[in-house]
């Protein structure tokens, strides 16, 4: 059963080294987090199988990867310096501020009680600071608050170059920086985070078809990747939550256990922000189709995910407590492709006899999965290990070993071992995680 509680998932990624709280020494940076050993992996393979699906294994989509630092004439453009704002409340009694859209009633969060909040004003969320050595009104830059602004004023770069033509997407992946008011609930809100983006660039008469594509394509991938469809859900925006640029928003909502949350917004973007930078650069942002003589600004819909969110997702469905051999245990039942390690090779004693074959058949399956090798413990705890890191395979080393050049391969969910010839060992691996980890 996925965790119920989001402290199952905080306490096992402290312990096993996925997040830690970032500056913990000096008493923690509130909303921000450092990904460690296994959850640096695990955020690498979240953004990896996104780019494999919405890059590698498409022919109309390209990947850029584009400044974080923006100049301001950009965001101008784009409205984010003018709209990108939440609306902002203070609390009389506690002197707090919260986003007047997340107060339910007109109760304190803090205080639970009764309290008159100050009128909404409007919080500009963009992070400012300076190039340079001066300071002042011409040095100002901005930290991107979302990825696509790198998309669209490089749309004649990419479409010059990549001989692409609509319907096709610019793809990216990458840190975008917002000053939440109310950053919390762990990975899912912090003022630095990644995100996966595709802007697709179409015909305006086939915009409300892609969007449509997009949101059942993009909803199938949360699936695909292991996320039960019944803790997923498409919620459609009302007028007045849409962003400045959208004529049209879903969002893709997993059901955390705290609610419904956002994981992924599809939007139809028009041709906004194509034209903004037009209008703002006096340069064309224009296709022209030779085959129909027509020349027009393309449509944008956009699917954009947060990947810390989305590994947070997966880290709750996947999370699964059981009982094996009287004894119970955590497992984290993640997709082969998003887990940290695909195999781990544990030697059953650190007596040296062991260590070189066990390190030699390490080496093979390291050229082609990322391997864990641990010859701590007894091997009973070595596999609870493995077990709540998600890792699909163990491959135990024996002292029969050395005389029948044969391991034992340990399979996660079902705990089932069987004996392998080493020889064997890389195929009968590979063919176990089939097409998931290719
Ligand atoms: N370019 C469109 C855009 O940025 P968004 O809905 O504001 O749209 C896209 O952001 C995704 O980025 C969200 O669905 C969410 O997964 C992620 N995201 C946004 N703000 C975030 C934050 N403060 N912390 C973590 N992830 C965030």
């Amino acid at each position: 059963m996925p965790a119920q509680d989001l402290d199952q998932i905080v306490n096992l990624c402290k312990r096993r080294g996925f997040v830690y709280p970032s500056g913990e020494i000096y008493g923690g940076f509130r909303s921000s987090y450092d990904y460690g050993p296994l959850g640096s992996l695990m955020l690498r393979n979240v953004k990896d199988a996104w780019v494999r699906t919405i890059v590698q294994q498409r022919d109309d989509v390209v990947l850029i990867d584009t400044a974080i630092l923006g100049a301001p004439q950009v965001f101008e453009a784009s409205g984010h310096l003018s709209s990108f704002s939440d609306p902002l409340v203070d609390c009389t009694v506690c002197k707090r501020r919260f986003r007047q859209d997340q107060l339910d009633e007109r109760d304190c969060p803090q205080e639970k009680k009764g309290c008159d909040f100050t009128e909404a004003r409007a919080f500009n969320l963009m992070f400012k600071t300076h190039a340079g050595p001066i300071e002042g009104e011409g040095a100002t830059v901005y930290m991107r608050p979302e990825t696509a602004q790198g998309m669209f004023v490089n749309f004649t770069n990419v479409l010059q170059t990549s001989r692409k033509r609509p319907p096709f997407g610019i793809a990216q992946v990458g840190k975008s920086f917002r000053n939440e008011i109310t950053p919390g609930n762990f990975i899912f809100r912090t003022r630095e985070f990644e995100q996966m983006e595709l802007e697709f660039f179409v015909p305006p008469n086939e915009s409300a078809r892609w969007y449509e594509y997009w949101c059942k394509a993009r909803k199938q991938w949360y699936i695909d990747y292991g996320i039960p469809a019944e803790m997923l859900r498409i919620r459609e925006h009302a007028k007045a939550e849409l962003s400045h640029y959208s004529a049209g928003t879903s969002d893709i909502e997993f059901k955390f256990p705290w609610g419904w949350g956002e994981l992924e917004g599809i939007a139809q973007r028009t041709d906004y922000d194509l034209k903004q930078h037009a209008e703002h650069s006096r340069q064309k942002f224009e296709y022209f189709d030779q085959a129909t003589n027509e020349r027009y600004v393309p449509y944008v819909v956009e699917p954009a995910a947060g990947a810390n969110r989305t590994m947070a997702a997966f880290l709750l469905a996947a999370y699964d407590e059981d009982v094996v051999n009287d004894e119970p245990r955590t497992v984290l039942r993640l997709h082969p492709r998003l887990a940290p390690f695909q195999v781990a090779v544990l030697p059953l004693s650190k007596k040296e006899s062991l260590t070189p074959l066990a390190k030699k058949i390490y080496a093979t399956l390291a050229a082609r999965y990322m391997c864990d090798f641990d010859e701590t413990q007894a091997i009973g705890r070595r596999y609870r290990r493995q077990d709540e890191i998600g890792t699909p395979f163990c491959v135990t080393v024996d002292f029969d070993s050395l005389e029948d050049d044969s391991v034992t391969i340990r399979e996660r969910d079902t705990t089932a071992q069987s004996r392998v010839k080493i020889d064997a060992l890389l195929t009968e691996i590979s063919q176990r995680l089939g097409d998931s980890c290719t």
